[in-house]
């Protein structure tokens, strides 16, 4: 594995290997990986010549009062775990590599960002977009891995690589979970023992509205309630939002039909963890 720092090197291996026309599978991170990641990365292995893995906290996708200086690191522990997931260029850029002073373009979403983490994450998906518009024009990659965790971010990468004209296949990954259910997240690690025992009621309440429709229930009105009355409960949660909304399009519906995402955000004291289910159609 070659560990990759500079803009013009990747570029100039990523030239070698696509002129011997080999298929390149990305996964883009930020680190401290987890069974989640390294989930994409075996996907990647199996289905391409070579893999790139991209490890950089990108301050773009931060707001101001995010956890940016905190979001956990460890350099070495990942380069190990790449390694061993036979990762062939692990790329880890600097921020002033990838956003020189200089620069002055950035890309704008405009349509599924007024919902969901775009709506309390204001700019989070702009910083997104253009980072991985900056990773796919370096990487040029035949498929791109993403985790249906951020099923957000994935219908909003769709999008931006149908309408710039990005020539990559998005393969979006199961989420993956720990044995009680709680979706693995680099975050995880700053829960209290205490806000971990009860962020098991994240994917509990998911679980009970997944039973609820499966019982017949068509109002989406009802199953946020199913859901909000599981969580209220759990003394250190504080629900950012519930919502059902179709997807990929991420619009509001009235009854539960066709595909759609029931989606939910809860802190726990200051962390703020995300889960979903895809219905495709019922
Ligand atoms: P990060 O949070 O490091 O996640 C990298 C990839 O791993 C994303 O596609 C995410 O959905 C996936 N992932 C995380 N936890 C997962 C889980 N439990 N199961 C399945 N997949 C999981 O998402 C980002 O980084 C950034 O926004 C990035 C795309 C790298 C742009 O900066």
């Amino acid at each position: 594995m070659k560990v990759i720092t500079s803009i013009n090197e990747i570029q100039s291996e990523i030239c070698k290997q696509r002129s011997m026309s080999k298929t390149i599978g990305f996964v883009p991170t930020m680190g401290f990986l987890h069974e989640g990641h390294l989930t994409l990365i075996k996907e990647a292995r199996e289905e391409n010549d070579i893999v790139v893995l991209s490890i950089f906290v990108n301050p773009l996708q931060f707001g101001p009062n995010e956890d940016y200086a905190t979001y956990p690191r460890d350099f070495e522990r990942d380069r190990a775990l790449a390694e061993s997931e036979k990762v062939d260029y692990l790329f880890y850029p600097s921020v002033e590599e990838m956003y020189p002073q200089s620069s002055s373009v950035t890309v704008a979403v405009h349509r599924r960002t007024n919902v969901l983490c775009g709506k309390s994450r204001p700019g989070h998906f702009d910083g997104v977009a253009t980072v991985i518009t900056k990773l796919f024009n370096l990487v040029m990659p035949t498929r791109a891995y993403f985790g249906k965790k951020d099923a957000q971010q994935v219908a909003i990468i769709e999008g931006l690589i149908t309408d710039l004209n990005i020539p990559v296949k998005i393969v979006p990954v199961d989420i993956v979970r720990e044995k009680d259910g709680l979706a693995k997240s680099s975050r995880n690690v700053h829960l209290t023992s205490d806000d971990r025992k009860q962020a098991i009621v994240l994917y509990k309440s998911l679980q009970a509205a997944k039973k609820a429709i499966e019982d017949g229930e068509r109002n989406p009105d009802h199953i946020v309630n199913v859901i909000n009355d599981l969580i209220s409960p759990a003394p250190n949660a504080k629900v950012d939002y519930v919502n059902i909304l179709t997807y990929p399009h991420l619009e509001p519906l009235e009854k539960l039909d066709g595909r759609f995402i029931i989606a939910l955000a809860v802190r726990f004291s200051n962390i703020r963890l995300i889960d979903n289910m895809i219905f495709e159609g019922t």
